[in-house]
């Protein structure tokens, strides 16, 4: 019998919450553009984990409208890749409660994004906030996933995911696809401006420590240029010049150079001239992608057409699994 070639499957999500920055581009974002060329894509903009912390519901819904409009804006294929609304796939929700049921509460215990999130937000310790991984486990297990496109901060997540498939599959036989991460070499953890040891994060106070994708041209270059480096003044890569890292690493991936390329471009010049430029090709960088950003959330009937029809696909595909899924822990068929 002829057989039919599978392509592989990439998936992957993000958080609503708040402001969608630079880190979350290298590290993620830019990395599920190019897995479309090869692969069928199913990306998320995953507004049932944004609620383990207290959101204002309306800030909620437009974070959530503004997440979609840069992904499509980054360069998303709305068209070709499966993009949606984790909430417009109930199954999600129903794999997160059967996989809850075979999930140990010490390995959730474990998870390090629990214990920094229940100390950041520890008057809300909710049961949401511990069994998230389990939420995001479901997301990923549905869709028959190969890899996971992320930065290296869900890695401890993704062994979960893992972990739980192969588990579900040793008892009930090979229901899931066991995924694999995939995380870049260089810039799969981009450090905050304001401090090189804290990585770049959403949801820091100080907005001088991220890039907002939306940041003006001017602000880009104000941040760059207090970005913290240290007391030496050679531009090079080694270990212990975390700023300096960082910098080379966002300049990297913004202007297409290599390390040594960056080291002999700023022989004998001071990190003033490296951070302006780095400042510049960022703000350069990010122009196009704003100017399409700000088209799309112009036009909200093209990109409600896109994320409607992206939801419908994924409930198609999703319901498909969570019926295999019940039938096979003993739920009556309906
Ligand atoms: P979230 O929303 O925090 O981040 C989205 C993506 O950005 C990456 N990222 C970074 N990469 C490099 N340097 C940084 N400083 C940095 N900060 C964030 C994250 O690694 C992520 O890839 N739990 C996930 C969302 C999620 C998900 C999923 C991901 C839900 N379900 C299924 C993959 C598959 C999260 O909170 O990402």
């Amino acid at each position: 019998m002829e057989q039919t070639t599978r392509r592989k499957i990439s998936y992957s999500g993000i958080q609503p919450s708040g402001v969608i920055h630079l880190a979350n581009y290298i590290g993620a974002l830019r990395n599920w553009v190019a897995l479309q060329e090869e692969y069928d894509c199913f990306y998320c903009i995953v507004d049932m984990h944004a609620i383990t912390v207290r959101q204002d519901p309306r800030d909620l819904r437009e974070n959530t409208i503004a997440a979609y409009a840069m992904g499509v804006a980054c360069g998303i294929d709305p068209v070709k890749s499966i993009f949606y609304i984790q909430s417009h796939a109930p199954a999600h929700g129903e794999l997160a409660w059967v996989l809850n049921c075979y999930t140990p509460f010490g390995e959730l215990g474990r998870m390090t994004q629990f214990k920094e999130k229940s100390e950041t937000h520890a008057d809300n310790i909710n049961a949401g906030l511990f069994t998230y991984p389990v939420l995001q486990a479901a997301d990923i297990l549905l869709y028959d996933s190969d890899v996971v496109p992320v930065g290296e901060d869900q890695k401890q997540h993704l062994e979960l995911s893992r972990n739980i498939a192969v588990r579900f599959n040793g008892i009930y036989g090979d229901v899931f696809r066991v995924p694999e991460p995939f995380i870049s070499k260089s810039g799969a953890r981009i450090m905050s401006l304001a401090d090189p040891a804290k990585k770049m994060s959403k949801s820091d106070p100080n907005p001088r420590s991220y890039i907002s994708m939306l940041d003006p041209r001017d602000t880009v270059i104000k941040k760059f240029k207090s970005a913290v480096t240290d007391s030496e003044s050679e531009v090079c890569f080694r270990e212990g010049k975390d700023g300096i890292n960082n910098l080379m690493i966002i300049y990297g991936v913004v202007a297409g150079k290599t390390n040594n390329e960056i080291e002999r471009e700023f022989a004998g010049r001071g990190y003033g001239d490296f951070k302006m430029a780095v400042g510049e090709s960022v703000a350069d960088f990010l122009s196009p992608i704003q100017e399409k950003y700000h088209g799309l959330m112009a036009d909200r009937a093209y990109i409600e057409g896109c994320w409607k029809s992206g939801g419908e696909r994924a409930r198609a595909i999703s319901n498909r699994t969570m019926a295999t899924v019940l039938e096979k822990v003993g739920m009556v068929r309906r």
